[in-house]
């Protein structure tokens, strides 16, 4: 089903996306565009293909032995798998957040945050306090941490390694930030400082996470696309796509509205 007329001005638009593993086809043929500066929640029963397709956003599919991808995956107009394309440029530009916090095990909390620009051009020690400062604040998580900068990422609580991590995306600047159940490991409180940290970004970003959390879908996103398998074996669609309030409140095929009222999952 195509629901791309609800988008006028995407940031990410995907044409006709086919992923695979080998001979095992995980996703078929989906149609997506992602609104810019907006909340897109990608929910949808285990094993459906959300956490693969994201990672055709951003090519890190590729980075698995034996995947492929075919379509179009077109990032402010330009397709991110045309043949001139870096990848590594298509990832500074659509950064990542991962289910289970990785700061780095060595690294200071300050280092960690620059991190990922360290490796670009050279800053001066003035620009990387106010980098780190902003993503730390946008991160939800300067308060907490701004006297004890040089202290190890690995001596703060999980749900503040998470927070670290999204200042850490953020200080690369990308326009994507994609986030794969980046809160289902938490407690209550520091999902709600990580919901919170999201809302702001899509002041400066456009964000894509993917959830388990219905609540937090409804709460947090401004589109929703539902993902099902239609019958085992069978790959991932992208089978409902539209406003969050919609998706929840009107949703128009009888699984969409199963899943999001917690008839099955
Ligand atoms: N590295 C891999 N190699 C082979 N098959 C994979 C790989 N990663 C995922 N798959 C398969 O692709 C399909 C989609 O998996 P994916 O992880 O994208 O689902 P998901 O919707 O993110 O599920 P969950 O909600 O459990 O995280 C599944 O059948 C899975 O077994
Ligand atoms: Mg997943």
């Amino acid at each position: 089903m195509s629901y791309l007329h609800e988008i006028s001005e995407p940031v990410v638009e995907v044409q006709d996306l086919n992923m695979y593993y080998g001979a095992f086809k995980a996703l078929d043929s989906v149609g997506m565009k992602i609104a810019k500066n907006r909340i897109t929640a990608l929910i949808g029963p285990s094993g459906c293909g959300k956490s693969t397709f994201i990672r055709g956003l951003n090519r890190m599919h590729e980075t698995v032995p034996g995947a492929r991808i075919e379509g179009k995956v077109l990032l402010d107009g330009e397709d991110v798998y045309a043949e001139n394309v870096d990848p590594v440029r298509v990832r500074r530009k659509v950064g990542m957040v991962f289910q289970k916090p990785n700061p780095f095990p060595t690294m200071s909390i300050y280092d960690n945050v620059i991190a990922g620009i360290k490796l670009g051009r050279r800053h001066k020690k003035s620009e990387l306090d106010e980098i780190v400062e902003r993503t730390l604040n946008q991160a939800a998580l300067w308060g907490e941490v701004k006297n004890k900068l040089k202290d190890s990422g690995m001596s703060l609580s999980g749900g503040q390694q998470q927070r670290l991590c999204i200042a850490r995306t953020l200080a690369v600047e990308p326009e994507v930030i994609l986030m794969d159940e980046p809160a289902s490991a938490l407690d209550p409180i520091s999902t709600q400082k990580i919901e919170d940290a999201i809302q702001d970004l899509k002041k400066s970003y456009t964000v894509v996470i993917v959830t388990h959390n219905m609540q937090q879908a409804s709460r947090v996103s401004d589109y929703t696309g539902f993902f099902f398998i239609e019958e085992m074996g069978a790959p991932g669609q992208l089978w409902e796509f539209g406003e969050t309030e919609r998706i929840f409140s009107n949703p128009k095929r009888k699984e969409t509205e199963d899943y999001v009222t917690g008839r099955f999952g």
